[in-house]
């Protein structure tokens, strides 16, 4: 190889391999004020989604590292929700990992043992597939693993449906409820709603 055209590679390579910027740590305070548009359905506690019906998740005590990953499957459009595309279409990754931060800077839920009386007794055998990573009663040892302690019960019922029939292309979770039946999604998200654990965060906190 001509010594010019060797040292132009090594050039090209070194800028193509190259780390980008990486994001700074999120910051909670920007993420505070970044937060206020979002805080008209997710501050409101039991605040609801029309058409479908179901109440908008809660963020508070929610993993960080999570709800980054949530942004940009929206942002993505992996997946499907015009009005979350919406919110998070002009997000950079610094606003998501400051918002991530601020949503989750309040307590954080602890695992525990499950509670399996009522209608969680319901789920407590079905869940058993799941536990691995989402823990025994909810709380995910994996920081990119949602905590679905304690949501509400009718959004993990939106959600898991999703999976099942492809409103969220997340491939994990596709293979994990596509043999999930209606009566179990039911049961499961008894389940996990009787846990203690997320919160909604609001600015009167
Ligand atoms: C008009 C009401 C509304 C507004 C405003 C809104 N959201 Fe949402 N958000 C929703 C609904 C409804 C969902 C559930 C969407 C779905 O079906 O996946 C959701 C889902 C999410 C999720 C995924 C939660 C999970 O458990 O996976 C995150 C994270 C989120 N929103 C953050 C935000 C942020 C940050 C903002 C502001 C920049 C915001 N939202 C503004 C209604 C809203
Ligand atoms: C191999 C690990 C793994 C297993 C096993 C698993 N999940 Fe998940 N789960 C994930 C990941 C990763 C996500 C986030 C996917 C995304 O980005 O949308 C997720 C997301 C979810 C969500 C969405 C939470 C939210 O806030 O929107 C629900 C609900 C859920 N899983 C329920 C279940 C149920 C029920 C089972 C058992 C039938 C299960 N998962 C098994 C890894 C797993």
């Amino acid at each position: 190889m001509h010594r010019t055209t060797g040292v132009l590679l090594a050039a090209l390579l070194l800028l193509i391999f190259l780390p980008g910027p990486l994001p700074a740590a999120g910051d909670p305070e920007h993420g505070q004020v970044l937060a206020e548009p979002c805080m008209g359905c997710h501050g409101i506690p039991g605040y609801r989604n029309v058409y479908p019906s179901f109440r908008v998740p809660k963020l508070g005590g929610q993993h960080e590292d999570y709800l980054v990953i949530a942004l940009q499957g929206y942002q993505s459009k992996m997946r499907s929700h015009p009005t979350m595309q919406a919110q998070a279409a002009t997000l950079s990754e610094q606003d998501m990992r400051d918002l991530a931060a601020y949503f989750a800077s309040g307590p954080q839920p602890a695992a525990g043992e499950p509670v399996k009386t009522g209608r969680a007794a319901a789920g407590a055998e079905k869940v058993a597939v799941c536990t691995a990573c989402h823990g025994t009663n909810g709380v995910s040892p994996a920081p990119n693993w949602p905590v679905l302690a304690g949501q509400h019960e009718d959004y993990l019922v939106h959600a898991i449906t999703a999976y099942r029939d492809g409103g969220r292309k997340d491939p994990v979770m596709m293979g994990q409820a596509v043999n999930l039946s209606d009566q179990d999604i039911a049961d499961i998200a008894a389940f996990y709603a009787a846990q203690e654990g997320l919160y909604t965060v609001s600015y009167a906190d």
